[in-house]
């Protein structure tokens, strides 16, 4: 008999979690104004809101932890992470940043200007805020496939070639450079072939532009190439991650994410003179260049979380969980995003609730029904993450109104993921007697999905 598989770590230490009835959560969510944001932690069960500095760290992490060094200036720690970057990424230069929107800040501050067009793959949210704050233009060049969620293909996170050609040519000297994020977080966790970042490498040189990387699942990107694209089967992750990021000029990252730390991000970069100059606005904005807003420990910590994210055992155990997840709900004939993101799973509300008028926010409405079912928290990548058109003010309802269920690094069990199919499919089963979902009462002018305050419509 086959072995089955299992994962390629075991656990050394437990956090507990607290179950609640339906009727506390019933009560909380009203009283959290509708935004899943605003529930306590205790008072959700399992929580998939983000796989952003959620990971559970490793016990080498973690005694790394215990050497980090804490000089304000030339650390150890500050060396360890920049090794890291250079043979794995292979990066001369870098700086360190609290996190990923802070390693956007710093770049963005010297190389986007007012009325700059910057093209990419579904920029991720702050990414289109550190953009449009700049009043500058974020150009989505994903290719339509993304949009159709029952349509299986490897790599839907791809940039249309066409489109993006199309958008470098029109805006020529608006472009300072060409955004790709691996993985396409909003198109669904979905990878981005090594072919198309080549074919954005070709437009770039054609067009003399820079591309950078948003690469904070820089990793997973690698895995499904391994597992997918022709003639990388037998490459390791570190090789593919070598050629992929070949083909950048700079990146951004945050460390949250596949660098399996709870806080911590950075900027790399190949280019001394952009160095210099993002140099100076790291230092007014994060902290002095050899540790931008980290302490030496938690850049330890994120040097060996580096190589470890990196690794295939790793790697597979965790989209396989994500893969199981998604297996269940296809087997209950939920609709998601397909195939299954490396991250996380994308619910498709516009199919599961159709019957809730999409100006009343169908994602969110699967949100708060999937809360109260089971105490599960995802997040909505809508409508009301969309927000308003800059300068209409009018509401953008995305192509895709989707729930997603992202699942943190290390920390539940395939158990947990049943629980989750689960309270999936009782909400699935009384879709037809959801019809009403919510109406907003408070939201802030940009990145609203945070703080915004709702009521049932
Ligand atoms: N880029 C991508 C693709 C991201 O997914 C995120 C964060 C960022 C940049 C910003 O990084 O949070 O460290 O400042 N994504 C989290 C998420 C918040 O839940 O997807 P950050």
């Amino acid at each position: 008999m086959e072995l089955p598989f299992a994962e390629s770590y075991k656990i050394k230490m437990v956090e507990p979690l607290r179950r609640s009835s339906r009727e506390e959560r019933e009560i909380w969510i009203k009283q959290a104004k509708y935004n899943l944001f605003n529930l306590k932690s205790d008072q959700v069960f399992i929580d998939l809101l983000t796989d952003s500095g959620t990971g559970a760290m490793s016990d080498r992490q973690w005694s790394a932890l215990m050497l980090g060094d804490e000089s304000y200036a030339g650390a150890s720690s500050y060396f360890n992470m920049k090794n890291a970057i250079k043979n794995i990424l292979g990066f001369d230069f870098f700086l360190p940043t609290h996190q990923g929107r802070a390693a956007e800040n710093v770049l963005f501050s010297v190389l986007v200007k007012e009325g700059d067009y910057i093209p990419g793959n579904s920029h991720f949210d702050t990414t289109k805020g550190h953009i449009e704050f700049r009043k500058a233009h974020a150009v989505d060049c994903t290719v339509d496939e993304a949009a159709i969620t029952d349509l299986i293909l490897p790599f839907k996170g791809n940039v249309d070639p066409a489109k993006l050609e199309k958008a470098v040519a029109e805006h020529c000297d608006k472009v300072p450079f060409i955004i790709i994020t691996v993985t396409n977080n909003t198109a669904g966790g979905q990878p981005v072939s090594m072919e198309n970042l080549k074919q954005v490498r070709a437009i770039a040189n054609k067009y003399n532009k820079m591309v950078i990387f948003d690469s904070a699942r820089f990793a997973e990107n690698a895995y499904f190439i391994k597992t997918r694209e022709k003639g990388y089967e037998n490459k390791s992750i570190k090789e593919i991650v070598a050629e992929m990021f070949s083909y950048a000029d700079a990146m951004t990252m945050s460390s949250k994410k596949d660098a399996i730390v709870n806080m911590g991000g950075f900027i790399a970069m190949r280019s001394e003179d952009l160095f210099r100059k993002a140099s100076v606005f790291n230092i007014m904005f994060e902290g002095y260049i050899t540790y931008g807003g980290m302490s030496g420990r938690d850049m330890n910590a994120l040097a060996v979380g580096l190589d470890e994210g990196t690794e295939f055992e790793y790697l597979e155990t965790r989209i396989k969980q994500v893969e199981y997840l998604g297996n269940k709900l296809e087997a209950y004939g939920i609709p998601f995003q397909k195939p299954a993101g490396g991250h996380a799973i994308f619910l498709d509300a516009n199919k599961i609730l159709p019957n809730v008028p999409k100006e009343e926010f169908r994602a969110q409405t699967l949100g708060v029904e999937l809360y109260v079912e089971g105490g599960i928290r995802g997040v909505e990548i809508g409508a009301i993450l969309a927000d308003r058109d800059p300068e209409t003010r009018e509401n953008r309802y995305p192509k895709l109104e989707l729930l997603r269920l992202a699942i943190p690094r290390r920390v539940y069990t395939n158990n947990h993921m049943d629980v989750i199919a689960a309270a999936l499919k009782n909400v699935f089963d009384r879709r037809n007697e959801i019809t009403r979902g919510y109406k907003i009462t408070y939201e802030a002018p940009i990145m609203r999905h945070f703080t915004v305050e709702l009521d049932k419509a």
